[in-house]
């Protein structure tokens, strides 16, 4: 698992004025709003004695621990200590690590990392028809999980062969050969076109897209340093489906998979929970694949599979990902495991401008490649 990536750790509803525990890179976090409205995520850890803030309250816009009460303010800093009076002395250690936080489609993004800002990467901005909500489109959210590793699930995601097996909605059966792509390398997006003879659409969408349809185009999109994927399916130009997700691992094996999706046909909201049905028939069938991958997590060498030219577009991801690991981002569960007597923290920016004087240690990370030199 990586840090110094953004991701969905939750709903922009689903965060109010009650703390909201969130499980993220095997790691606790609190999310609040402050007096603001803006949110703030802090490691969940209180530093006095291992308190769980999520399990506290939210007062006057600071995070408060549910047992003895030292609450933290929305950058980490401890700002009342009861039990040391009014005129008492706040130690400088007590500060929790905070994340950087951004709303975007709804979702609450965090930076979990120590980059500072000039360094941290944009978040992805490839859906404006979202941000337009100009009445055109018409959007449904939810969430699934799948058990296998966030890499795994994000290959899954981009895998063009896997959907005449495993897709019964949109995978034609009869069309098994993949055709050549390409897929177009970017700083921080891998992009590629596709086309295939689409399946008849079951159901109502068959009122809106007819049968008998020519090759039709599928754009597919990983924005890597946010994890996410855009997928758009032109299913009969103008009238297509995008989907967007966002996937946040919870440990290891488990990854929050967080979607969006829209279509700009049917826009009617009596057709909404049809268009849900849709894509949970989809989740569910990857689930079933997925939930049942030997390793979970992707095998350290590429050669530890039979990789194919169709593979692709995800092998560049995995390609990127081992380039990030390569460069010192990735947390080393193992050791976090074998010594398991600390609390252990994702750094946050302020480790980096001010290394001294915190309490909890940082998660360890797996040597870079460059670690000896
Ligand atoms: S453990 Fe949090 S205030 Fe004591
Ligand atoms: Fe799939």
């Amino acid at each position: 698992m990586l840090i110094n990536n953004w991701y969905v750790l939750a709903l922009s509803d689903e965060v109010g004025t009650e703390p909201l525990g969130v499980h993220a890179l095997d790691q606790d976090f609190v999310l609040f709003r402050d007096e603001q409205g803006q949110v703030r995520c802090l490691s969940d850890i209180c530093v006095h004695k291992g308190g769980s803030l999520c399990r506290g309250k939210v007062v006057d816009g600071t995070v408060q621990c549910p047992y003895h009460g030292w609450r933290y303010n929305g950058a980490g800093e401890c700002v009342l200590i009861p039990s040391l009076g009014p005129d008492g002395k706040i130690p400088k250690r007590a500060r929790v690590d905070a994340y950087p936080t951004d709303e975007r489609w709804g979702w609450i993004w965090v930076f979990l990392g120590d980059l500072p800002e000039a360094e941290r990467p944009p978040l992805p901005d490839f859906f404006p028809e979202y941000e337009a909500q100009d009445g055109e489109w018409r959007f449904n959210r939810g969430k699934a999980q799948f058990q296998c590793n966030w890499v795994r699930a994000i290959e899954n995601g981009v895998d063009r062969t896997h959907a005449v097996f495993v897709h019964t909605d949109f995978g034609n059966p009869e069309r098994t050969v993949a055709a050549p792509y390409e897929v177009v390398d970017e700083e921080h997006r891998l992009y590629c076109i596709g086309a295939g003879k689409p399946l008849n659409k079951r159901g109502t969408w068959r009122d809106a897209i007819p049968d008998q349809r020519d090759e039709r185009e599928t754009e597919v999109q990983i924005y890597v340093p946010a994890p996410s994927i855009r997928i758009q399916m032109h299913m009969q130009p103008p009238k297509s489906q995008i989907i967007v997700t966002a996937y946040t691992p919870i440990n290891e094996g488990l990854t929050q998979l967080t979607f969006i999706q829209a279509r700009n046909f049917m826009t009617d909201e009596k057709y909404d929970e049809d268009a849900r049905k849709r894509v949970f028939l989809v989740l569910g069938e990857d689930a079933a694949v997925l939930d049942h991958l030997q390793p979970a997590r992707v095998p350290p060498l590429l050669s530890d599979e039979l990789l194919l030219d169709s593979d692709k577009h995800g092998v560049m991801f995995r390609k990127r990902v081992k380039a990030r690991e390569a460069a010192g981002d990735a947390i080393d569960t193992r050791a976090i495991r074998n010594e398991d007597d600390y609390a252990r923290v994702i750094p946050s920016p302020a480790r980096s401008r001010d290394p001294k004087n915190w309490v909890l240690r940082p998660v360890p990370m797996r040597p870079g490649d460059d670690a000896d030199q």
